[in-house]
């Protein structure tokens, strides 16, 4: 099994599980994962703005962000917005996982990854190849399925917009990709045949 195969088996594990229904095998709080609405503009500000002080990621406004709901995935526990996501997709062939954060307070109980599965299953309906994420956070993407790649593996009209110097000032930024097997008509991830040597 090359790296493709084994990024399109995990993404088949991932798809069914974390559509807005109860997350909860690695949370000790119920937590939903579903897609944005407008009332979550002022949670989705705070959370990557919050890194963005950082440096980790880029910062947006309220404006921009408003624009963009539709893109956005959210986690939410009982209370509140814990985490978000969103999907961007290309064309047919390609989609980018953006501004993913989950906060400070909750990292490393899955909702990361709840987030990632729920997105690649929108990917996945959508008839989309491949999801890439820029990242500095690399490790965690492998956990999820992903592969480094080469920005050489996507088309020049990606190149120019995402993978530009100019656009991705981050020097220690990763490109990670998952490879995604669509099944028509249902367009559902599945398992990748086992490898035979
Ligand atoms: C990256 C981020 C989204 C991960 O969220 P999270 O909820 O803590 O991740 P999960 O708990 O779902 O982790 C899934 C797996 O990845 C691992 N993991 C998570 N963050 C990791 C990291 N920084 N380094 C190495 N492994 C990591 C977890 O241990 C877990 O592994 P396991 O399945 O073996 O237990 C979170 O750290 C974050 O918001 N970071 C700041 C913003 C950022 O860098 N976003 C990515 C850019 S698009």
């Amino acid at each position: 099994m090359d790296g493709t195969d084994r990024g399109a088996a995990r993404g088949a594990r991932f798809a069914g599980q974390g559509r807005g229904c109860p997350h909860g095998d690695r949370l000790k709080t119920m937590l939903i994962i579903r897609k944005a609405e407008s009332r979550d503009v002022a949670a989705l500000f705070r959370l990557i703005n919050g890194y963005a002080r950082e440096g980790l990621m880029l910062p947006r406004t309220l404006g921009e962000l408003g624009r963009a709901a539709g893109d956005f995935a959210v986690a939410e526990d009982a209370e509140r917005i814990v985490g978000c996501g969103a999907l961007r997709v290309y064309s047919g062939s390609f989609a980018e996982i953006r501004s993913l954060s989950v906060e400070p307070g909750v990292l490393r109980r899955g909702i990361g990854r709840a987030i990632t599965e729920f997105l690649i299953e929108e990917a996945s309906r959508a008839g989309v190849k491949s999801v890439f994420a820029l990242t500095l956070s690399p490790a965690f993407f492998e956990k999820c399925g992903f592969r480094e790649a080469s920005p050489s593996e996507f088309p020049a009209r990606i190149r120019r917009s995402r993978f530009a110097r100019n656009r991705n000032p981050h020097p220690d930024k990763r490109t990670m990709v998952i490879a995604l097997t669509t099944a028509a008509p249902t367009l559902a991830v599945r398992e990748s045949a086992p490898a035979t040597a």
